[in-house]
């Protein structure tokens, strides 16, 4: 983690002024892709993510299909003009991580054995990176994958937490991200509260973690309510 000397937080707020348990602005629509499957735009203040679903499809070729499932892919990818110092384009040893920590906190909500031979493809997108990313691709994948008619067990609710000059937080803007002690992504499934996503860099204690995991699980029945509002509205 990098250090800073500027305050981030000052009497109890945050650069943009919010409260530590606050999340940023949230938008979410389904269906913006009309040649994917399923597809969803998702913001959680200026960090913006679309996700495309394709499948599930013939899967080529053949010998990488499972006989008695479906395979995920899923391709995490940050657009070069998406951070103020242009990224070098095409993955990166970042992308091809949080591509796979993405098909792992995905893969628990799919029925995949209901689809043999096929696979089923997730491209997310980072059209603009302010902080947690990762988490707010999961939630485009989420309503992609429910938008595409995809059985699912559940949907699948990201949130990022983290610490900062000894208080913890929520959904961690890019500074934020950027010098807090510790920065730590979730996802779960909001029925069973199942853990799917759970990572971490900086310094924490457990019972800081313990903590954070409490307040995501709490926090992220706002980010479940908004998905299952933008799903709702695609019928309206
Ligand atoms: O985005 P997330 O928190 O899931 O992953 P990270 O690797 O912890 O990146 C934190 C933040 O750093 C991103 O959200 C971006 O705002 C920023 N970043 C950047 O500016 N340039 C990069 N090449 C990678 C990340």
């Amino acid at each position: 983690m990098m250090k800073t000397d500027e305050k981030l937080i000052i009497n109890g707020k945050r650069l943009d002024g919010r409260k530590p348990m606050d999340i940023r602005e949230i938008e979410m629509k389904v269906g913006v892709i009309p040649n994917a499957n399923g597809s969803a735009y998702v913001r959680f203040g200026k960090t913006t993510a679309f996700a495309a679903v394709y499948g599930p499809r013939e899967l080529i070729p053949k010998h990488l299909q499972e006989p008695d499932k479906a395979i995920l892919r899923c391709y995490y990818n940050m657009a070069p003009f998406s951070v103020s110092d242009r990224k070098r384009p095409g993955p990166d040893r970042r992308a091809v991580e949080i591509s796979k920590v993405t098909k792992l906190a995905i893969e628990p909500a799919l029925f995949l054995e209901e689809f043999p031979e096929t696979t089923i493809d997730v491209y997310i997108d980072i059209i603009q990176a302010d902080g947690s990313t990762r988490v707010t691709g999961i939630n485009a994948a989420s309503l992609a994958l429910a938008d595409a008619g995809i059985p699912m067990r559940d949907l699948i609710v990201a949130l990022s937490g983290g610490k900062i000059d000894d208080t913890l937080i929520i959904d961690l803007c890019g500074k934020e991200d950027n010098y807090s002690e510790a920065d730590i992504p979730i996802a779960f499934l909001p029925n069973t509260k199942e853990i799917t996503l759970l990572q971490m860099d900086g310094r924490i204690t457990p019972q800081e973690v313990k903590d954070t995991i409490r307040n995501i699980l709490k926090a992220g029945e706002q980010v479940y309510k908004k998905q299952k509002e933008a799903l709702k509205n695609r019928y309206k």
